[in-house]
């Protein structure tokens, strides 16, 4: 992939950050159709769902993409977390039913596609039950979900779980065109990082955010000093 996110990018208050990634994304999704993007870190904690929300938001709000006369600029936003309700609570959608429904009783996808309080927005839960999730996702049924998932919607941001923490990480980055890194300022150690690093497939990985980064200075001050 030609164009890298730089190393850090911090989170800014006016929300510049998630029009910066849209931007870059953009011109990998306007050349590549790079169109699944996963969302991970290192390890549990470090902002994955805060960033992927943000972003999803950020998506869904600018009309460039339906008005550049591209597909449909729907953006949809996909739970990979079992046994958590993050995204579902974030964006305010029913948790239940999710995609856990779909890959063990093939559940409408039309069932478990919630359309948020945004046009364009659209989140897919996890689900209840997640003692079978790695198998399921292990499937020809997953593959074949994303694939129809790509015909439908412009964008599909996985919340993804942690790369340390489960190997289901990587098969699900192994569904995704790019991967955004989420680290956490302060908080994750360097060794972790690169043990991270060390595992995730690096061609794929599309750049990292510096989350929760705190300037010692405030951004007007910085500028006049
Ligand atoms: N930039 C930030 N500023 C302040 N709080 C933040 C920031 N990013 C994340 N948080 C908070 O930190 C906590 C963890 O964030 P979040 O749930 O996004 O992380 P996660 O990586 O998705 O976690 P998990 O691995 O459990 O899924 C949440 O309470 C969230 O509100
Ligand atoms: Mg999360």
């Amino acid at each position: 992939m030609s164009t890298k996110l730089p190393l850090t990018t911090p989170l800014a208050e006016d929300n510049s950050l998630f029009r910066d990634l849209y931007t870059r994304m953009l011109r990998q999704i306007q050349v590549d159709a790079h169109n699944v993007v996963g969302v991970t870190s290192s390890v549990d904690g470090e902002g994955k769902t805060t960033i992927a929300i943000n972003l999803a938001i950020t998506l869904a709000n600018d009309h460039g993409l339906v008005d550049s006369g591209k597909r449909s600029g729907e953006i949809l936003i996909v739970d990979c977390n079992p046994g958590t309700v993050g995204t579902s609570k974030g964006l305010m959608v029913e948790s239940i039913p999710g995609l856990i429904h779909y890959l063990r009783h093939q559940y409408p996808v039309d069932g478990i596609v919630k359309q948020v309080f945004l046009p364009r927005l659209w989140v897919m839960p996890v689900g209840s039950s997640p003692f079978d999730f790695s198998p399921l996702i292990r499937t020809e049924v997953m593959k074949e979900l994303i694939a129809t998932l790509r015909e439908r919607f412009e964008v599909i941001i996985l919340d993804l779980p942690s790369i340390l923490t489960t190997t289901d990480t990587l098969v699900l980055a192994g569904l995704a065109d790019q991967i955004l890194l989420v680290v956490r300022s302060g908080v994750t150690p360097s060794a972790v990082l690169g043990q991270a690093l060390e595992r995730l497939n690096r061609d794929k990985l599309a750049g990292m955010v510096l989350n929760d980064y705190r300037r010692p200075l405030p951004r007007w001050l910085e500028k006049a000093v």
